[in-house]
């Protein structure tokens, strides 16, 4: 099957009431995600192979004999997200190996298909949970507490999905098999269209992190009590929410107050508890934690994540951008698996498609199918090119 055959495949998965997608890993649409990867893995004569944590690894060759080049990418999605973000790398990676193999080409080191678990973090929190595991920058005692808005933890949910939460962790057999990575994504932001072009090469990935805020007061009644004897939790948090977005506006970086949980929750009670998630992004580390200190003096702040600036190896950027017709190569403030794996070592690159609107996290999120299809031959370039760089 086709690009356009897989792609349409999925467009019924996970499909919210509300618009665009909810896949939450692990949920009921998840599952149905996974079970797609393995029909199309076994359509092809892949190797499907699982790893400790939850990621799929679908191969071309053997990597246990040599360590090969990688494409993919997740199938997760935000809660109401579009159509792109994750699924466009995994289906055009499949794409490309289809494309390789119609050309007559058999690259002499294993090509593998991933899909990583839980990239957004929706469900648990965490983004990029599956790469973090697979490399051990997030240590598996605190993944397997990591709750849900239900609070079942990590490890209940894997059980109830028969995995063993005791094999998270890092894996260095299956880090092993990873000679160079390649993501190809939307473009989330108007970089490309503005250039002109389709396609694009990552240059780096913005620090950015997410700090829950936790804001106590005492739930009262919305009538009877006076304003003057109230604790009411919904002001402080008010007014963090707008000095966030002043404070990110003097630093030059972007602050998003996206979820936020009112308790008890009712109508006609001053609420006893807010808590609310902040995520800063910026190209410099020092304005991102400098705001986070500003907008959290005096609150209760947790970090739940945090990733350091990514610099995508230049000297691969430059080959791919060259063997993909002088790309751009370009920053981004999303963060991705890439980024994950770039800064446990792998040789790793990214490919954007252009994103006509920019708007991405949102059912807007849009890319015209020529440029999704130049992106399927982009990336059957770039996972070439990283195989013959495996070969010198
Ligand atoms: C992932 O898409 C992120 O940047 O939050
Ligand atoms: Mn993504
Ligand atoms: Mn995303």
């Amino acid at each position: 099957m086709g690009f356009d055959g897989m792609w349409s495949a999925l467009t019924g998965v996970g499909t919210d009431p509300g618009g665009g997608y909810t896949r939450e890993a692990w949920s009921g649409a998840d599952l149905e995600l996974r079970e797609w990867f393995r029909q199309e893995a076994e359509r092809r004569g892949l190797d499907l192979r699982g790893d400790r944590n939850g990621n799929l690894w679908a191969w071309w060759g053997d990597p246990d004999t040599r360590p090969g080049v990688v494409a993919g990418s997740h199938l997760d999605s935000v809660r109401q997200g579009g159509a792109y973000d994750g699924p466009l790398g995994v289906v055009s990676a499949f794409a490309a190996i289809d494309l390789l193999r119609e050309r007559g080409v058999t690259p002499g080191v294993p090509v593998g298909v991933a899909c990583f678990t839980e990239e957004e973090g929706a469900r648990f929190g965490v983004p990029c949970l599956g790469s973090r595991l697979l490399t051990g920058v997030l240590e598996p005692d605190r993944a397997r507490g990591l709750t849900d808005d239900d609070g079942d933890t990590l490890a209940e949910v894997l059980k109830r999905a028969g995995r063993d939460p005791a094999a998270l962790g890092r894996d260095p057999e299956t880090l092993g098999h990873i000679g160079a990575f390649v993501e190809l994504h939307v473009e989330q932001g108007r970089a490309l269209d503005g250039l002109g072009s389709a396609i694009g090469v990552a240059a780096s990935i913005w620090p950015h992190g997410r700090w829950r805020l936790d804001f106590r007061g005492r739930a009262d009644h919305a009538g009877t009590s006076r304003l003057a004897d109230r604790e009411d939790p919904m002001l402080p948090f008010a007014n963090a929410v707008l000095a966030a977005r002043t404070a990110a506006e003097r630093a030059g970086v972007v602050a998003t107050v996206g979820k936020v949980r009112v308790s008890p929750g009712s109508a006609n009670a001053v609420p006893g508890h807010v808590a609310a998630w902040l995520d800063v992004r910026g190209e410099d580390e020092r304005a991102v934690r400098d705001l986070v200190a500003e907008v959290g003096a005096g609150v209760e702040v947790a970090c739940e994540s945090w990733t350091p600036e990514v610099l995508f190896d230049p000297a691969i950027a430059a080959r791919l951008s060259a063997a993909l017709g002088d790309a751009p190569v370009i920053p981004t403030a999303a963060g991705h698996d890439a980024g994950i794996l770039a800064s446990a070592g792998a040789p790793t690159a990214m490919v954007f498609v252009r994103n006509p609107t920019g708007i991405s996290h949102s059912p807007e999120e849009y890319a015209e199918p020529a440029d999704c299809h130049a992106g399927v031959v982009a990336l059957a370039d770039a996972v070439k090119e990283l195989a013959d760089g495996l070969l010198v």
